[in-house]
């Protein structure tokens, strides 16, 4: 085994994972030659940070990304088929992280870039890890019928690794609270529709997620009780979002909404989607979740509850919760409680 010091100086002079720079590389060709944009590729230069690696062209003159590799490691060169292009790749890429874990399951890097035409800018998003982009190939197909609500497909890979989608470009970013009301107002309803719900018996959504005597202890710690006999009710389900909505909704320029990162879509109650956005818009949530629940649902309130104990619950469940987590918790519990 490697001495500490060695270790050191090896991650230092490759501060970027073999593996990572393969898949880019490849995703990088493979996307070119879909698009019908490949040719010489272009210089870059990877830089390591604190957070992630950041990819810009090589001369991008950027004083402090360049001082940053004298800590995290020396910058790597990379050849790449998109041209004028900035991006970056998640931190499990960084050769140090790495390090510590065997496997890198899921991690992304994400390209963005002009493109030779009219036609606006791209983005690829591509594996560096294990897992690929099969559900979030699947959602933009299966959405691209609803007036960009998420990004146009440009071309995907057949082996589900990467993706190309239309850049949306917007002139600043949404507060938490702003992109509740967006997905409240004009995502949610569409969406929905879209797909339907359907009320399921709370025993077959909650499977083994969690035994109901410690989600109603989750919930008395929240200082909310379940109603008696909530688990015989049935909750409202759907294909959800499962991601951090307020986080990946981007306001198009001509002020129709685009939610990002499907990657975690899955059949689930809808309530897990919902109580993202009832931290910020209680009122409307709850009467968009009316208008949705099917008959023979528990009600909104009590459905919310139960997705706020499991959310708790995951939470909590290393006995160090992060701060900003157990705040949201608390705000919904309060704002639960006062219904
Ligand atoms: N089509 C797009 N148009 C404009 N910006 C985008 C697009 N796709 C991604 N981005 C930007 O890149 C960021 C990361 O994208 P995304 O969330 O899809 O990747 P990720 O690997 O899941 O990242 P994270 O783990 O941070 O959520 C987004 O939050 C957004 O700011
Ligand atoms: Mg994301």
């Amino acid at each position: 085994m490697k001495s500490k010091i060695a270790h050191w100086f090896y991650t230092w002079k490759h501060p970027v994972t073999a593996a990572a720079l393969e898949n880019l590389k490849a995703a990088s060709r493979a996307a070119a030659r879909a698009l019908g944009e490949s040719g010489t590729p272009s210089p870059y230069t990877l830089y390591s940070t604190n957070l992630d690696v950041r990819i810009r062209q090589r001369g991008a003159f950027e004083p402090a990304l360049r001082l940053t590799g004298i800590l995290h490691g020396q910058p790597v060169e990379v050849s790449l088929h998109q041209h004028g292009a900035s991006g970056l790749i998640g931190p499990f890429a960084r050769a140090r992280k790495a390090a510590r874990k065997q496997r890198v399951s899921k991690e992304n890097a994400i390209l963005f870039w002009s493109g030779q035409s009219q036609d606006g800018g791209k983005v690829l998003k591509a594996s560096i890890g294990e897992k690929g982009q099969a559900r979030e190939t699947r959602m933009l197909k299966a959405l691209a019928g609803l007036d960009g609500m998420v990004p146009a497909l440009l071309a995907h890979d057949s082996a589900l690794r990467w993706i190309v989608m239309e850049k949306i470009d917007t002139a600043s970013s949404l507060p938490a609270d702003r992109q509740a009301e967006c997905y409240v107002s004009q995502i949610a309803p569409r969406y929905f529709t879209f797909w339907g719900c359907k009320a399921k018996p709370a025993r077959l959504c909650l499977g083994e997620k969690s035994t109901f005597p410690e989600m109603e202890k989750e919930a008395r710690y929240l200082g909310l009780s379940l109603p008696h006999g909530w688990q015989d009710g049935r909750l409202d389900c759907s294909i959800t979002h499962g991601g951090g909505i307020c986080e990946e909704i981007l306001l198009r320029s001509d002020g129709r909404a685009c939610l990002l990162d499907w990657e975690k879509a899955a059949l689930a109650p809808i309530a897990e989607d919902l109580l993202q956005v009832f931290e910020y818009a209680p009122e409307d949530t709850l009467a968009l979740f009316a208008s949705l629940n099917p008959p023979g649902a528990l009600a909104p309130q009590v459905q919310l509850a139960v997705a706020l104990a499991l959310r708790s619950r995951y939470n909590r469940r290393k006995g160090r919760p992060i701060p900003a987590r157990a705040r949201s918790d608390a705000r919904c519990a309060g704002l639960l409680r006062s219904r």
